[in-house]
């Protein structure tokens, strides 16, 4: 079945871009972040503390795809929390095993995450690295949080946004960099249309 690998660093514009693919071949969908952050959750819930591996990569076996709902895990705490248990490689060998089951659904699967094209699904017929400058992304951030009636200060999610990629970098295990064979969307100055063009004109050449 054919995999669409969508990697990047955070609010580049990967969900958005993954959303419009797999509607447009009829795929299935998977935000892996999702799993990431269903499992930080889970351990925030329960009261159990974020540096221990080994109860967070229990938690991760029972993270569960088909319940995924971003509204419940959006929150910022959430995310920080995400990031930080990403870096265990046992919590995320137990979630690569769920993320690499979805990606054999048929008629064929979008993933977007950090490490799909690297890691996940090396074999992805088509994989995309999208970015953005990081000031784009924090603006881009910045107007969901104001857009949804939160208050933030622009300054704070700029240098939450740099925090994050920093950490997802520099990571040992599975940083976030563009596959060998991964085709570049900067969407710096480029809107969501375009982005999904350009997608679309890499995908019908292989497909
Ligand atoms: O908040 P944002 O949308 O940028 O991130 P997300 O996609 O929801 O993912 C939250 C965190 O999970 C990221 O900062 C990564 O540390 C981690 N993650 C990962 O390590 N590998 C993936 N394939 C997806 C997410
Ligand atoms: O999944 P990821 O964190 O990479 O980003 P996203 O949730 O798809 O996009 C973050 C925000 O940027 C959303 O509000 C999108 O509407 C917006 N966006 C944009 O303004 N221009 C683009 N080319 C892509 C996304």
């Amino acid at each position: 079945m054919p995999v669409i690998a969508i990697d990047g660093p955070a609010a580049a514009g990967k969900g958005t871009l993954s959303r419009r693919i797999a509607e447009n071949y009829g795929f299935h969908h998977l935000d892996t972040g999702l799993t990431y952050r269903a499992c930080a959750k889970a351990l925030l819930d329960a009261g159990l503390p974020l540096d221990d591996e080994r109860q967070a990569a229990e938690m991760a076996l029972k993270v569960d795809l088909s319940g995924l709902d971003r509204s419940v895990l959006s929150a910022h705490a959430i995310g920080e929390a995400a990031s930080k248990i990403a870096v265990m490689p046992s919590v995320r060998s137990a979630l690569v095993e769920a993320q690499r089951a979805f990606s054999k659904r048929a008629p064929g699967a979008v993933l977007d995450g950090r490490d799909i094209g690297t890691v996940v699904c090396p074999d992805a017929a088509v994989k995309l690295y999208v970015t953005a400058s990081a000031e784009v992304r924090a603006k881009r951030r910045f107007d969901e949080i104001v857009a949804g009636g939160g208050e933030a200060e622009f300054e704070a999610v700029l240098a939450d946004v740099i925090k994050r990629d920093e950490r997802d970098m520099n990571r040992a295990d599975s940083p976030l960099k563009p596959a060998d064979d991964a085709h570049l969307i900067d969407t710096t100055e480029m809107g969501i249309e375009a982005a999904f063009q350009a997608a679309k004109r890499l995908i019908d050449a292989v497909l």
